[in-house]
């Protein structure tokens, strides 16, 4: 597939059929995302894979509050990315320049997991609103923030058309 094709294809799914995504494919996601690029090369993550049902509802339930993320059982597969401490250069360059490049770099990996999963006819939601001390709780991650949660599974609905800025909009020649 052509890669823009693939970038398009690539949804926030919110309905996911039951049917069980394989081991074998949740390894290619987690092998995209573990060719991202990272500051230093420092790879300050962790996909921790939750398939077991019961611990699957657990976290479910954490990400949905406020009409938010209702969805989020359906998935056969939720990701927890645990965001791991940058290596000393990475920390050093972190401070000196203030900016936080785990998170960057998580965004990242994410987004690698979420194109592979797409390119496997998988469906991916990435959720940002979830109670993350109950998630740390229940997957024991200690004092390690959360940034993010990937939903895996095959997608229920439709391919929607993309709403997003123009290109003028998003992008400018030579000047702000
Ligand atoms: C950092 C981040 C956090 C997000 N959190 C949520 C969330 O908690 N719940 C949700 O339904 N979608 C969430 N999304 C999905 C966005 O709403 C979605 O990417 C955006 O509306 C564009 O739609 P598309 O992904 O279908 O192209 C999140 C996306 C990102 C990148």
């Amino acid at each position: 597939m052509d890669f823009l094709d693939l970038v398009k294809r690539r949804q926030s799914d919110r309905r996911f059929e039951p049917t069980p995504v394989s081991k074998e494919l949740v390894v290619g996601c987690l092998e995209a995302a573990r060719m991202a690029p990272s500051a230093c090369n420092s790879q300050p993550w962790k996909f921790v894979v939750i398939d077991e049902p019961e611990l699957k509802g657990k976290v479910a339930r954490a990400a949905a509050s406020m009409g938010m993320n209702k969805f989020a059982d359906e998935a056969p597969v939720i990701v927890a990315v645990v965001m791991e401490k940058m290596n000393f250069t990475a920390r050093i360059g972190s401070v000196i320049k203030d900016k936080e490049y785990s998170l960057l770099d998580v965004g990242i990996a994410t987004e690698h997991f979420c194109l592979q999963a797409a390119s496997m006819g998988l469906g991916t939601c990435i959720l940002g609103w979830f109670n993350e001390k109950e998630v740390n709780k229940l997957l024991h991650v200690g004092n390690r923030r959360i940034p993010l949660l990937i939903l895996l599974g095959y997608p229920a609905g439709e391919i929607r058309p993309k709403a997003r800025k123009r290109l003028d909009e998003m992008s400018s020649w030579n000047k702000y």
